[in-house]
């Protein structure tokens, strides 16, 4: 417990004595989380290499999933899920408010040194899928643009292709999992070795769209769906359900602190 304590306050320090004007002190989550940003780059842009994840501008109820994940174990990475043992439901949902709020610029993608048929094969799982391997497209839970969709799912652009494939292959041996039903283990486990790469690759170098956030989820509004008699089709804007169910707690009510 101590060597945490001290972990988080070497982060800490690391993070202020970092920046040669010290700033005046603000009780700001910005300023609670420099321990964070120490890892995850400035404003948790991402590290530099391609092994800390960004955080910055992705669904609150996805971070805040992935805050549980790791301080209950179904994620690891130690000198992080050290900080977290403390800290209760709430805290973290704040901090998972904190960074979903940020609106950052994204690296531009990585020149793709694949071959064409590799990229079209990622495209096509990315974009329809493949049903003979029960694989659903990508972009039917992570949406059209693969920007991702609120609460719960994450973008899948602007993602170095080495943190696509760490993430998928620890899907995969069951070093990575949701809340049941998991289903990003179970596409993961469909995906053929070759298919993984592949679409990892076109996810890699393809560009963010102009608006790069998350969507929203849920039901098309009543208004935009009038249900006239003897037409049952959906209006052309409805999203489809998702193929699957994926699990995911539900961010804590304020108060109820544990
Ligand atoms: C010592 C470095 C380090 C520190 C400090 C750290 N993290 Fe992390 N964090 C990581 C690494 C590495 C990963 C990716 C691990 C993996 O591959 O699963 C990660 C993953 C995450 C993820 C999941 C990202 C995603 O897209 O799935 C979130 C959310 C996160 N960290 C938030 C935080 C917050 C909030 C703090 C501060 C309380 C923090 N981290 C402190 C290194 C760190
Ligand atoms: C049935 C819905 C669904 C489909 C289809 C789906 N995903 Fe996901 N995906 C999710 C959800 C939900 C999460 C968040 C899981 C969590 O909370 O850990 C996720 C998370 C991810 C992540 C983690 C991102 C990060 O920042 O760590 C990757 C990578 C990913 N999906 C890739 C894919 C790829 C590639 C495909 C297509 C082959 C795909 N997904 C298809 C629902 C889906």
């Amino acid at each position: 417990m101590r060597g945490l304590l001290l972990s988080f306050a070497l982060a800490l320090w690391l993070a202020t004595g970092a920046s040669a004007q010290p700033a005046p002190f603000r009780d700001d989550m910005a300023q609670r989380t420099l321990a964070c940003t120490v890892c995850h780059g400035r404003e948790g842009r991402a590290g530099p290499d391609g092994y800390y994840p960004r955080i910055a501008g992705k669904p609150a109820g996805y971070l805040y999933n992935q805050l549980l994940n790791f301080r209950e174990g179904r994620r690891h990475y130690g000198l992080m899920a050290g900080l977290l043992d403390t800290l209760s439901d709430e805290y973290l949902y704040e901090m998972a408010q904190h960074f979903a709020r940020l609106d950052l610029p994204y690296p531009a993608p990585h020149a793709a040194a694949f071959p064409a048929e590799v990229l079209q094969r990622g495209r096509e799982l990315a974009l329809q899928g493949d049903a003979e391997r029960r694989i659903p497209a990508c972009a039917a839970c992570h949406g059209k643009t693969l920007t991702g969709v609120q609460p719960n799912t994450p973008g899948l652009l602007g993602l170095p292709r080495d943190y696509l494939n760490a993430q998928l292959g620890a899907w995969r041996t069951g070093q990575r999992r949701a809340l049941p039903p998991d289903c990003m283990g179970e596409i993961a486990r469909r995906l053929a070795p070759e298919d993984l790469s592949a679409v990892t690759a076109w996810l890699a170098s393809e560009p963010l769209p102009k608006d790069a956030k998350p969507v929203a989820a849920g039901p098309v509004p009543a208004k935009a769906a009038p249900r006239r008699k003897g037409r049952t089709a959906q209006p052309a804007a409805a999203p489809e359900p998702p193929p699957m169910r994926c699990g995911s707690a539900q961010p804590p009510v304020a108060g109820t602190g544990r």
